[in-house]
């Protein structure tokens, strides 16, 4: 049985879930659902409740001690997840939940200047090598991105201004992520499974600026661009040339399609379909998640 449960845990110690990147888009989620069950949550990150910084060793003990499971959201372009791996076993940490992404494994999804697909890959492996009980979340594009990522700022002032061609990409929704995230910490059957996870659909950026203008009553549209002209544009507001081709190589599996497939983790982890691009945006506007 590997449900993790505080009847369960020896000495009756308190069932303790860490959760790093708790101040993000599925760190932010996995913390307040946990609560929302009852778990005993540590919210890490720099900006979070409690201070935890991947770049600085020493802020690593105090994060793992005591917990007995962990949602590991790694730091991009690093391969800090081995060594906070080890680490975690050594502090008796039973369970890891790994953020990776999808596409992370296919030959060419992506280039990978910044090193971020190479970091993902190494801390799969370093999770599938651990000894621990673990679950891979490998989301794709997220629904999110829109309202507090990536395309936020562009998404209220109007314009999606992107070089995404017609394109279109399975956009997941975060609380799904997150969903998932929750019972893999927390229940059964989820140990050694690798959840690819998205939405119930590819979703053209036309569509999502659609969705959302429906959503929150006011005007977007996308404005595609080429890749000179996004990466032109991103120089102009400050980014250095390499970043901001960086960026612009990101979107290239979205232009090229490479996202549109539907991935059957949220089914398989949860038994229900996953939330739908219109779901999101009804919801993010409700919250006035794009209020200007
Ligand atoms: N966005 C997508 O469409 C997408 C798709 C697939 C996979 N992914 C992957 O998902 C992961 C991102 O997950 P997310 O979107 O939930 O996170 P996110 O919204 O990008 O937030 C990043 C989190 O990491 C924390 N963080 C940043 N630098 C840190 C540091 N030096 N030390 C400790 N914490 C740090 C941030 O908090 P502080 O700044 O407060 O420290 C924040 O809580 C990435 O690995 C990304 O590659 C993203």
């Amino acid at each position: 049985m590997d449900r993790l449960s505080s009847a369960g845990l020896a000495g009756g110690m308190r069932h303790q879930v860490l959760v790093t990147g708790a101040t993000g888009k599925s760190g932010r989620r996995v913390a307040r659902r946990l609560r929302e069950e009852g778990v005993a949550v540590r919210a890490a990150a720099r900006g979070g409740e409690h201070f935890f910084d991947w770049t600085d060793r020493s802020t690593w003990d105090a994060a793992l001690e005591g917990v007995q499971a962990v949602y590991i959201v790694p730091l991009d372009g690093t391969a800090l997840v081995r060594p906070f791996v080890e680490r975690a076993v050594r502090l008796g940490v039973r369970r890891v939940v790994l953020a990776s992404g999808r596409g992370i494994d296919v030959p060419g999804y992506a280039k990978d200047a910044g090193g971020m697909l190479e970091g993902l890959v190494d801390g799969e492996t370093a999770v599938r090598e651990s000894g621990l009980e673990w679950t891979i979340s490998r989301p794709g594009w997220f629904a999110q991105n829109f309202s507090e990522g990536f395309f936020a700022d562009a998404v209220r002032a109007g314009e999606l201004r992107l070089p995404g061609g017609a394109g279109a990409a399975s956009f997941v929704d975060a609380e799904d992520i997150a969903a998932v995230v929750v019972a893999a910490l927390t229940g059964g059957g989820h140990s050694g499974q690798v959840y690819e996870l998205s939405g119930p659909r590819a979703v053209t950026l036309d569509e999502a600026a659609a969705a959302i203008s429906e959503a929150a009553g006011r005007d977007v549209r996308y404005v595609p661009l080429s890749v000179e002209e996004y990466v032109a544009e991103l120089v102009g507001q400050g980014w250095s040339p390499a970043d901001a081709a960086a960026f612009a190589d990101l979107i290239e599996p979205l232009r090229e399609g490479k996202d549109e497939h539907v991935s059957d983790g949220v089914p398989r982890a949860l038994g229900r379909p996953p939330r739908s691009f219109a779901e999101f945006a009804a919801s993010t506007a409700a919250e006035g998640g794009w209020a200007v």
